[in-house]
Formats: C-alpha cells, sequence, structure tokens
C-alpha cells in the first residue's frame, strides 16, 4: 500500500494504474501544453506574507456559497468522461464531495445520468455544468432534468465552442466511442486492473447526453457525434434564454478577458469562473490566477454583486488560499479528485479533498488567519525572480 501525502502522490499512482489513453486524456494540454504549465506555475510568483500571534485557535476553512455553507471555498470541478477512470466515478466524485461538505458540479459529458448521481447523494449540494449544442432542445432537457433533481446552480462552460487541438489524444487514436485498435489492446495488457474494469462495466458512454437526446438506436455513437456539435452562434444575448430555464444562479465558466467579465456582470450573470479549460483549449494563455485580480478589481469596480471563482492548476491548499487571496470566492478542482478517483476510487477522492482541506486549514494558521475571510492581499508578496 502507498502512502499518499499529497496530490502528487494520488496523480504518480493514477499514471501507473490508468491506460496511456486515459491518463493522456486526464493530463494533457492542448498543443505544446504551455497553457497548462503556466497555470501551474504562475501561483508560484506569490509567496504568502504571515502574521504571527494572531489568535488561531478557532481557525475555520467554512464558507457560504449564496447563502449555503460549505466545508471550503473549493468545489469539486465538471470533467467529462469520467467513467473512463473508475466505474461509476461520477456518483463517487459527489459523493466523497458532499461527505467533504464541498459542492460537486456534473459535466454534461458526464457518463452517468445525472438522476443517479442525485440517487447516489441524496444529500449533496449538486450543480450542473451545461454544454450548449446546435440542437438547444438537448440543452434545455438537460436544464428540465436537473432542476427536478434538486441541482442548484448552473455552470454554463464558454469556451469550449470547438475542441481544443490535444496532440495525445490524435497520437493515442482516442476517440469516442473507444475503438479497440491494437496498439489500445497493448495499451490494456499493460493495465490489467482498468482492463478487468471496463471489460466488466463496459466502456464509458455519455449517458446524460444520450438521455437529454433522447434516441434509443445507437446511444453511444449518436451522443458522441452531438456533443461535438457545439452551437457557435451562442452569444451574450442567450444568457437570458439560460435564465429562463434556469431559476437558480447562472455561472459563466471559461473567463479570460475584462471585457467578458464585464459583459457576465452586465448580463446578470450570479458569477464567474476565471478558467482556460485546465489549459486544454488554447495551448498558450494568460493562467487565471494571473488575471485574477485585475477581474476582481473590474467587477469590483460597479455592476452587481457577482462573485468570482477561479480554476486552473490547484494542486494545494496552499493554492486555494491564494485564489482566495486575491479576490477568488473560491476555486474548482479538475485533475486533482481525478487523480483521486483514478488511483483509488471512491477513497481517492475522499483522500485527495482530506489532503487539500488539511493544507488549506494549516496554511490558514500559519499565515495568522482564523477564516477565509481574513484572507487579503496583505497576506501575499509577489516574489522577485532569483
Ligand atoms: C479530464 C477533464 C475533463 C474536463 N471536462 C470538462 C467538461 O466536461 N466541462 C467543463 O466545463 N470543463 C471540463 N474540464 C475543465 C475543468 O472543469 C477545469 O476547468 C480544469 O480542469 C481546471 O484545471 P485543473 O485541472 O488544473 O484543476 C475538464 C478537465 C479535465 C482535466
Amino acid at each position: 500500500m502507498h502512502a499518499f501525502s499529497c496530490v502528487e502522490d494520488y496523480r504518480l499512482a493514477a499514471r501507473r494504474r490508468l491506460t496511456k489513453l486515459a491518463f493522456d486524456y486526464l493530463e494533457g494540454g492542448a498543443e505544446d501544453g504551455e497553457a497548462l504549465r503556466r497555470n501551474r506555475e504562475a501561483f508560484g510568483q506569490w509567496g504568502f506574507a504571515p502574521r504571527v500571534m494572531q489568535d488561531i485557535s478557532q481557525t475555520t476553512s467554512q464558507t457560504t456559497l449564496w447563502g449555503r455553507a460549505a466545508a471550503a471555498p473549493m468545489v469539486v470541478g465538471p470533467t467529462g468522461l469520467n467513467g473512463l477512470f473508475w466505474p461509476r466515478a461520477d456518483e463517487l466524485l459527489a459523493r466523497a464531495a458532499a461527505d467533504a461538505g464541498l459542492p460537486f458540479v456534473l459535466s454534461t459529458a458526464s457518463t452517468s445520468l445525472l438522476e443517479d448521481v442525485r440517487a447516489a447523494v441524496p444529500d449533496g449540494e449538486l450543480w450542473l455544468q451545461l454544454y450548449v449544442q446546435q440542437d438547444r432542445r438537448i440543452a434545455e432537457s438537460m436544464m428540465r432534468r436537473a432542476r427536478e433533481a434538486g441541482f442548484r446552480t448552473l455552470m454554463l462552460t464558454v469556451d469550449t465552442p470547438v475542441h481544443g487541438k490535444r496532440d495525445h489524444d490524435t497520437r493515442n487514436g482516442f476517440k469516442l466511442p473507444l475503438r479497440f485498435t491494437p496498439r489500445l489492446v497493448a495499451d490494456c495488457m499493460r493495465h490489467p486492473h482498468w482492463s478487468w474494469q471496463m471489460l466488466v462495466g463496459g466502456a464509458p458512454q455519455l449517458r446524460n447526453i444520450a438521455k437529454s437526446v433522447g434516441e434509443r438506436a445507437d446511444l453511444a455513437r449518436h451522443a458522441a457525434m452531438l456533443s461535438r456539435q457545439m452551437d457557435l452562434s451562442l452569444s451574450w444575448d442567450d444568457l437570458a434564454w439560460v435564465r429562463r430555464h434556469w431559476p437558480g444562479e447562472v455561472l459563466v465558466k471559461g473567463i479570460l478577458t475584462l471585457d467578458d467579465a464585464r459583459q457576465a456582470q452586465a448580463h446578470g450573470a450570479d458569477g464567474i469562473v476565471v478558467s482556460n479549460h485546465g489549459g486544454r483549449q488554447l495551448g498558450s494563455t494568460l493562467a487565471p490566477v494571473e488575471a485574477l485580480p485585475m477581474i476582481v478589481d473590474a467587477v469590483n469596480a460597479g455592476g452587481p454583486a457577482m462573485a468570482v471563482f477561479l480554476d486552473g492548476g490547484v494542486r494545494r491548499g496552499g493554492d486555494v488560499a491564494k485564489a482566495v487571496a486575491l479576490g477568488a470566492k473560491g476555486v474548482l478542482l479538475g485533475r486533482a479528485p481525478l487523480y483521486g478517483v483514478a488511483a483509488r476510487g471512491g477513497q481517492g477522492v475522499a483522500g485527495v479533498l482530506e489532503l487539500l482541506l488539511g493544507e488549506l486549514r494549516t496554511t490558514l494558521q500559519l499565515l495568522g488567519c482564523a477564516s477565509v475571510d481574513d484572507l487579503t492581499p496583505q497576506r501575499l508578496a509577489k516574489l522577485p525572480s532569483l
């Protein structure tokens, strides 16, 4: 049994267990991976400026998101095709998030039905991530189903009108539905545990989209095809259409510029996620954590209140603290919980979340902060390069 002392340990275990096809899909960035690398490295531009001799005996990482309590300013973010990492991974991620007191965002491209995820976590705070395909009835059906299943918040992802160029997926011949080429068969033979799971449970399918498409015949092929046909005409005015179908909070995910942050605010979004999709879309961008301070300033300068979330490169509790100190309401976790589920199923997700919560708490205490509200820009110093 391996000891897991940090998220990186789970990443290494995930890499050992998954086929190359699955691990590269989980891990990889677009093109040369510049955006992906920068997401991580950008956190290193700031160091902590701790205060000492503060009363930290009652330190808590708790926060509230739209009046609902969360154990920390962390959300388990939306990732598609989770069934490629472990059978029923969506349910396992949602269960572990609820047990840790954190919201879970189910992707449109989930491999479990949203109704099944709700059944697995009747008590969980569930959000739906929405992709809008050309046939808007698919999105409308998914919003209706999610409303009926008690999902609270909608996260409209807008940075994926077309798929980024991911060279590793092309090289590995990764396409839905999965095709067992000689190369994949050889990959499977080197990773028997993963292969056994897929053999017993069947290859993952985009079941959630398939249900909203409402087709019975050849679901996998149909859903995979439709999932790629995004509505390229989607524009800011369509937020009103989303609002008509969604009574709860609406967040826009995939913002990197001031202009778009202001547009989201002007169109009445309840929040945005500053994100470059984990470096999986454009090959090279500003890291979200670099764009965050100016976006927070612009949003706070005027207009209706809007929560600003961040994702991209969060692997330590200290990263969460930095993002909050720079003005984020919270962060989304993308790959980190996936390393957990890919390494050890539900136990692995629970382990990753426990590690991150523990690291955040330790960081707060070492910074002299009794709560996340004490995380201000004064707790950070921009580091001069050495
Ligand atoms: C395997 C994988 C699948 C993803 N699928 C989706 C998705 O279906 N919808 C979405 O909005 N974002 C998706 N994302 C992006 C994440 O929500 C998030 O923005 C990103 O992973 C954050 O960066 P991090 O992985 O460094 O934490 C995916 C990311 C990964 C790693």
